[in-house]
């Protein structure tokens, strides 16, 4: 199972810390070494934390990368060749966030390729909002997000596809076990052999109920990632 913790835009140097609980707790607890760790921070502490984790059971990653994987003229952005080069194994492409901001699928496209062009495995990032959801066309735009996303990638194995509804993002909510199921099953039909993971307001109180749907490979975790506490309890239930 993967735990990804999405730091977005939270932390400083001294977050660095709060990571100390988790190797501690993944040290004392034997049943969590099927468990898949990556923290995604902001870019700023990237480079000490893949320092910090050096020789340890957990990666990490970037939350977005610019579509060139060469040096360039491009003021603010960072490459995944840079973020390679300062211990970053993972990155976030497509996140809702971003998607709302202007990124579109053919961007994402183009900075998959680059991602997996620099040796960095890519979480893809899908999910329909509130509205389209309600006009029960989810299917129709994941498979939209997922045909241009992933267009003319034939070798897909440093891909993990993570189902985030954008109405489940930071609200509290999260979709009925039913509906999840057969969402994550649709995923996994178009991309056979793909890990799907599930986020949106993942939390210590309904990751009973998240666990129980077998097909989910793992969460992606905003909000509750940023407090140790939060995150060990999501492992350690996972596991019991
Ligand atoms: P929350 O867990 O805060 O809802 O965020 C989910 C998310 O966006 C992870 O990428």
């Amino acid at each position: 199972m993967f735990f990804i913790a999405n730091w977005k835009m939270f932390g400083g140097l001294n977050s660095l810390n709060s990571i100390n609980k988790v190797l501690g707790f993944l040290k004392k607890f034997k049943s969590t070494r099927l468990a898949k760790i990556i923290y995604c921070p902001p870019n700023t502490l990237i480079c000490p934390m893949a320092k910090k984790l050096k020789s340890t059971r957990i990666d990490v990653g970037a939350q977005n990368c610019h579509k060139s994987e060469s040096f360039g003229a491009f003021t603010g952005s960072i490459n995944s060749s840079m973020l390679r080069n300062v211990g970053a194994k993972y990155v976030i492409i497509g996140h809702s966030e971003n998607r709302s901001e202007g990124e579109n699928d053919k961007l994402i496209n183009l900075k998959i390729k680059s991602a997996i062009k620099s040796g960095l495995k890519v979480i893809f990032c899908i999910g329909e909002t509130l509205k389209e959801k309600r006009k029960k066309v989810t299917n129709k735009i994941l498979n939209k997000q997922m045909s241009i996303g992933l267009k003319k990638i034939r070798n897909k194995k440093n891909i993990i596809i993570a189902y985030e509804p954008v109405w489940a993002i930071g609200t509290g909510l999260v979709p009925n076990s039913k509906d999840l199921r057969k969402t994550v099953d649709f995923i996994k039909g178009k991309n056979k052999n793909l890990k799907v993971l599930y986020g949106g307001s993942v939390n210590p109180k309904n990751i009973n109920e998240l666990k129980n749907i077998k097909n989910i490979d793992g969460f992606l975790i905003g909000g509750a990632s940023q407090d140790p506490k939060k995150f060990i309890d999501i492992i350690k239930k996972t596991y019991n």
